[in-house]
């Protein structure tokens, strides 16, 4: 089944969070700046119109001659240029923003209402301010920058250190909502797993709501153990007591059975007694294991060396050389010969009444690879994820007096103990495929 792709919820909360915090740091900046452009204008104004007024006293309180060395000390010491103004200057005003507004109108209000703004004259850029002495009229031409504080970088700087904030804050929050689910999700893994130790969620945290959910989840996981154990138990019991009166049975039917045929067939009912009575006791053992290195040839060879004296088998194997793993050899046999029986039961080819098997191992992403399949029939696809729930059995097995249900179970139990996985799936070209990964060994 494709899984739906989909953005994480740590990036989706992020993505709104600095959405959300960025915009709010935008929508403020701007705020501010139209709060502060008005008070910002006014200021510029006024120490244009003092070094005008300063200016006009000076031309006005000098002779010609002195007035050349002090335009020319303005010039140099303020870069502040007095020149006579010209009916024919071109001349170019200011650009009607907000701030220029403000700054025209508080310049008009301190030097008269003919006072000239403009921001190139004849070609020449700069802030040009045109005032009168009596009937002369002259252009003293500054630097705008003089009068702009250095806003626009400070503001800048500002404004990408709140953006910086805001983003780790908003990766912060996204962390602390995803952390605990994440978390959650891993337990619930554990818990399907079999695995109800290593799912207990921390009851000692902070935030109420999740601390809730982590007990609720922790006391549910623990019922849920208890039953299995109980479940385990109750068959591990049930089982035992069968076999004393069952051994029993058997010794009495030789003993007293007269018909050879009846009698066979008795013993042939009670062998499949006792083989399902192994079944739940193998379904049943508690989950000791122990793991050790060893080379998975032997062991595979080992278990195959009784099965290949059926008739209705035909094995074929091939597993690299050398391969180590991590495994209980005899909960592997346990687990090979579960596959192939099942092989055998339900994957003999429709004409010949043969199972095919083969037995295949590699190494894989430094994994062990093993795969079991078959050439039969296999099973559908809306079974397959049934397959390994305890006593499911398909129609096919159903029909059939033999078997319990619990031999996929038993394997999944297995491989999930020994740090493994188990997929199930047809192969291509027909019959069921079993893929085993297990943990490599590293080969001493
Ligand atoms: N190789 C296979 N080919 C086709 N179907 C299979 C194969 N292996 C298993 N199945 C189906 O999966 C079902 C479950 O298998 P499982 O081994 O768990 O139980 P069982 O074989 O019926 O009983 P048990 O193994 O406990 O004696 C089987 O009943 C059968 O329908
Ligand atoms: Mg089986």
């Amino acid at each position: 089944m494709a899984t739906k792709p989909g953005l994480s919820l740590f990036w989706r909360t992020f993505v709104l969070l600095a959405l959300l915090l960025l915009g709010s740091v935008i929508a403020w900046t701007q705020t501010l700046r139209e709060l502060e452009s008005e008070p910002r204008a006014i200021q510029t104004a006024r120490q244009i119109a003092s070094l005008v007024n300063l200016s006009r006293a000076a031309v006005m309180h000098t002779d010609s001659i002195t007035q050349v060395s002090l335009f020319k000390t303005m010039k140099d010491q303020e870069h502040v240029v007095i020149m006579p103004r010209e009916p024919n200057d071109v001349v170019q005003t200011l650009k009607n923003d907000e701030i220029n507004r403000y700054m025209t109108d508080e310049l008009k209000a301190r030097l008269g209402p003919t006072t000239l703004i403009a921001e190139q004259v004849n070609g020449v850029p700069g802030l040009w301010i045109g005032f009168d002495i009596n009937r002369d009229h002259f252009w003293l031409q500054t630097d705008r920058s003089r009068f702009d504080q250095p806003a626009a970088k400070t503001w800048l700087i500002w404004l990408s250190t709140a953006a910086t904030l805001s983003l780790f804050g908003a990766a912060l929050m996204a962390r602390l909502i995803n952390r605990p689910l994440k978390d959650l999700s891993f337990a619930a893994r554990q818990v399907r797993e079999g695995d109800f130790e290593a799912s207990r969620l921390d009851e000692t945290v902070t935030t109420s709501e999740i601390r809730a959910v982590n007990i609720g989840f922790n006391r549910m996981t623990q019922k849920l153990a208890k039953i299995e154990e109980d479940r385990a138990v109750m068959l591990a019991g049930i089982s035992h007591d069968l076999r004393t009166p069952l051994a029993r049975l058997r010794l009495e039917t030789e003993l007293s059975v007269n018909d050879v045929e009846a009698r066979e067939n008795m013993a042939n009912d009670i062998a499949q007694l006792d083989a399902i009575i192994n079944k739940f006791l193998d379904y049943a053992r508690p989950g000791q294991i122990n793991l050790s290195p060893l080379a998975l040839a032997p062991i595979i060879e080992l278990c195959l060396s009784t099965l290949r004296k059926r008739p209705e088998l035909e094995l074929k194997v091939a597993i690299e050389p050398k391969l180590m793993v991590l495994v209980d050899p005899v909960e592997l046999q346990r687990v090979i010969t579960n596959l192939i029986e099942n092989a055998a039961r339900y994957g003999q080819s429709a004409n010949t009444g043969i199972a095919r098997v083969e037995i295949s191992a590699r190494r894989m992403d430094n994994t062990l690879l093993l795969r079991v399949r078959d050439h039969g029939p296999g099973v559908p696809e809306d079974q397959l994820k049934q397959l390994t729930t305890p006593f499911f059995r398909g129609e096919a097995a159903r029909t059939a007096a033999n078997g319990t249900g619990l031999g996929l179970a038993i394997v999944q139990k297995i491989v999930s103990r020994m740090g493994g996985t188990l997929e199930l799936g047809n192969a291509s070209s027909g019959g069921l495929c079993a893929n085993i990964r297990l943990q490599l060994a590293e080969a001493s």
